[in-house]
């Protein structure tokens, strides 16, 4: 069991069944009140945009004029979403772009963020300084349970170095981008948002993410994040780490850079993140995420989304590290993990910071 097993149980029902409306609309649209019209002077960065939620983010902020990257690894899928948005928007203003990177290879990030910065400050044009304007990454990209002996590029366990050695480094080199947006931009304006999970809350170890030792040599102690050897508690670990990486960002740089840094639990939504569900939990647990727990598709998954990207109700001052639940609502985080935030640099977020610098040290 979860520490924190009522508060567990609690926030899963009140999160995947007793679920407030969706929010208030446009007219003529599916995006909520608070997201401006006309976005056209923004540019956004999407992660894993070609796909599942991050399409249906990328969908709502195409239609309303704005540039969007659309960060992922397979250019054709990239290339299908682009036209497919293309043509269902023929009257919107806004720019689409592929940004070529998979988060499960260490050494394709900083090549990609290089690019982004190149191409970028050329269309943002004069006066957008280097690498031009960014206004949100949403670091939505993700996978759940894949082959247990899936390793990325690195050797890392997939589902580490996807959801979390991968996105820190980006966030990291994007810093000076998201910092330079926020000077000539409107305070709190500025956001990233990672993509926590209602697994944050069913992560076993106490405090979210924790260490084991895996082999000695003889000389030295190998550690890794637990979950290195178990897809399911590797994408719990990774939730809860996106969680304490959003604070640490936040706590660290947040308020200095003028970026906003969040996370958010989407919901429960039916997309591909299941895909692999079955060989895991049998055909009857495929069964019952889909119809009873994922009710839902990507579009609630975007309004949780949109919120910690847009809300006026986050504030650059006192929201660093927000955790944004469905359809868009701020909450507190389980007990352990809020606590462990609380230690600052000597709780587990400040550990999972420096161990996430050691293993991306080599390619920043
Ligand atoms: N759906 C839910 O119920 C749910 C619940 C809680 C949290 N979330 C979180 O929400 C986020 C979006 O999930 P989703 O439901 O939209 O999943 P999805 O439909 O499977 O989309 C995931 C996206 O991430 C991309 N991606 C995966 N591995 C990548 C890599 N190595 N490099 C670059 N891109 C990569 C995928 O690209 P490819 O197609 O190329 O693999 C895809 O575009 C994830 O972080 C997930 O953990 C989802």
């Amino acid at each position: 069991m979860p520490p924190h097993s009522l508060y567990t149980l609690t926030r899963f029902f009140t999160q995947t069944f007793w679920l407030p409306p969706a929010p208030t609309t446009h007219p003529n649209s599916e995006v909520p009140a608070y997201i401006p019209a006309d976005l056209s002077s923004k540019t956004y960065l999407i992660t894993g945009g070609y796909a599942g939620l991050g399409l249906a983010v990328v969908y709502q902020l195409y239609s309303h004029h704005a540039t969007v990257w659309i960060a992922g690894r397979s250019a054709s899928k990239a290339a299908d979403a682009i036209e497919k948005l293309q043509r269902e928007h023929p009257d919107s203003k806004g720019r689409l772009w592929f940004l070529e990177v998979d988060f499960s290879d260490l050494a394709s990030i900083k090549p990609a963020v290089t690019e982004f910065k190149r191409r970028n400050a050329t269309l943002s044009g004069q006066g957008s300084g280097e690498g031009g304007d960014l206004h949100w990454l949403n670091l939505n990209h993700g996978i759940m349970t894949p082959e247990q002996s899936a390793k990325g590029a690195q050797g890392h366990d997939m589902t580490l170095a996807t959801n979390i050695y991968g996105p820190f480094l980006f966030a990291k080199l994007l810093r000076p981008v998201l910092r330079e947006t926020a000077r000539r931009s409107k305070p709190g304006e500025v956001r990233v948002s990672w993509a926590g999970s209602v697994a944050t809350y069913l992560s076993a170890p106490v405090g979210g993410v924790g260490w084991v030792n895996v082999e000695s040599d003889g000389k030295d102690r190998r550690r890794d994040l637990v979950g290195h050897d178990h897809v399911g508690v590797a994408y719990m670990t990774s939730k809860a780490a996106n969680y304490y990486l959003a604070c640490e960002f936040g706590r660290r740089f947040g308020v200095e850079d003028g970026v906003l840094h969040n996370s958010y639990n989407p919901g429960n939504l039916r997309t591909s993140l299941q895909r692999n569900t079955a060989s895991h939990n049998g055909q009857l647990g495929y069964w019952l995420i889909w119809n009873i727990i994922c009710r839902h598709g990507p579009l609630h998954g975007a309004y949780t989304e949109l919120y910690a990207g847009f809300s006026p109700e986050l504030e650059l001052a006192n929201d660093q590290g927000a955790w944004i639940v469905p359809w868009g609502q701020k909450d507190v985080m389980r007990p352990d993990i809020a606590g462990e935030v609380e230690k600052g640099e000597d709780g587990v977020g400040g550990k999972l910071w420096d161990w996430c610098e050691d293993i991306t040290r080599d390619f920043q």
